[in-house]
């Protein structure tokens, strides 16, 4: 059974694959192009992105399981006409990114980017008046509580945050003082000192904040997007950002990736700009092989896969 897979891993990780059954055989690299010689006879693929023209050289496909958690760059319409299973690695790097969003608050509360500048560009020893407050106490509002964001709200109620947040269908979600639905978008918006976005890329949230929603945010809030750039409309946020209207911003993901280098964003010294790396760490693949490696002995033994993923919601 021919499997290949698309990741930097490590020689004991591809054994681990190959350990999973005597039938196995792996073809394995880094890039795609590298193994596309062995799409003809692939029945399983395991990888970050699979472009339409890809998945036509792969015709005995049966089943793909996404590296990371977004599967929209996967090509979900052909793959459900085809059907071809889908699975995803959600859960895998919630803490990393977790872990990004209490960074990127706390530089913003305690301006820990200010005073780097300072310290960098400037070596002054400089007490502006105001250098900041506390997280504890203020209101962060998660879009998208999924297993990323419910990761997120447990941590910011650790820090003494109100956490409160929006999804698809509203319910109780531990630590979330109020869960609101995407109709109520911009009431959930309205009440946030910070507002963390971990929400998939989906027809329903391309776009879904722009210039409207971020004119109801309070002027002092900060954004942190850690789901896709397309969920935001860049130039809103852009012109928002650079007239003070918000202020600040994390971004980890971007309407075009890169972000082209005549970005007005690289400028603007209340934005923070990380290159997709949010969720990321050099022993990623250890984290995301395991579960890779028990859906790969479901498939075999004919058992129902986890994190199926629902093409039609796209998550
Ligand atoms: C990364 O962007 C992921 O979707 O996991």
């Amino acid at each position: 059974m021919n499997v290949v897979c698309v990741l930097r891993t490590t020689p004991a990780l591809e054994e681990a694959i190959r350990a999973v059954d005597p039938r196995v055989v792996l073809t394995a690299a880094p890039r795609l192009d590298t193994v596309a010689a062995a799409l003809p006879e692939a029945e399983v693929y395991f990888g970050w992105e699979l472009p339409a023209d890809r998945l036509a050289q792969a015709p005995h496909l049966r089943w793909v399981h996404c590296a990371g958690a977004g599967v929209d760059r996967l090509p979900l319409a052909e793959l459900a006409a085809r059907g071809v299973t889908v699975t995803n690695s959600r859960g895998t790097h919630v803490t990393l990114l977790a872990e990004y969003a209490l960074g990127a608050m706390l530089m913003f509360a305690r301006h820990l980017h200010v005073a780097h500048r300072q310290q960098i560009l400037h070596r002054t020893w400089h007490r502006p008046p105001a250098l900041g407050g506390q997280l504890a106490g203020r209101t962060v509002a998660i879009l998208g509580l999924g297993a990323i964001g419910a990761d997120v709200a447990r941590r910011c109620a650790q820090f003494g945050m109100r956490v409160i947040g929006l999804k698809r269908e509203p319910g109780a979600v531990p630590h979330v003082e109020r869960v609101y639905g995407p109709e109520a978008l911009e009431a959930c918006l309205r009440e946030a000192d910070y507002v963390v976005v971990t929400l998939p890329l989906t027809p329903q949230t391309r776009r879904m904040i722009g210039a409207a929603q971020l004119a109801v945010m309070k002027p002092h809030a900060v954004l942190v997007n850690l789901g896709r750039g397309e969920v935001v409309d860049e130039a809103a946020l852009t012109e928002a950002l650079a007239t003070g209207r918000l202020r600040g911003a994390a971004l980890d993901v971007f309407e075009q990736e890169p972000l082209p280098s005549e970005s007005p964003l690289w400028a603007l010294e209340n934005v923070l700009i990380t290159p997709h790396t949010a969720g990321s760490a050099p022993y990623y693949a250890d984290l995301a092989v395991p579960l890779f490696c028990e859906n790969l002995g479901r498939y075999l033994r004919g058992e129902p896969l986890r994190n199926v993923v629902d093409p039609a919601r796209g998550y």
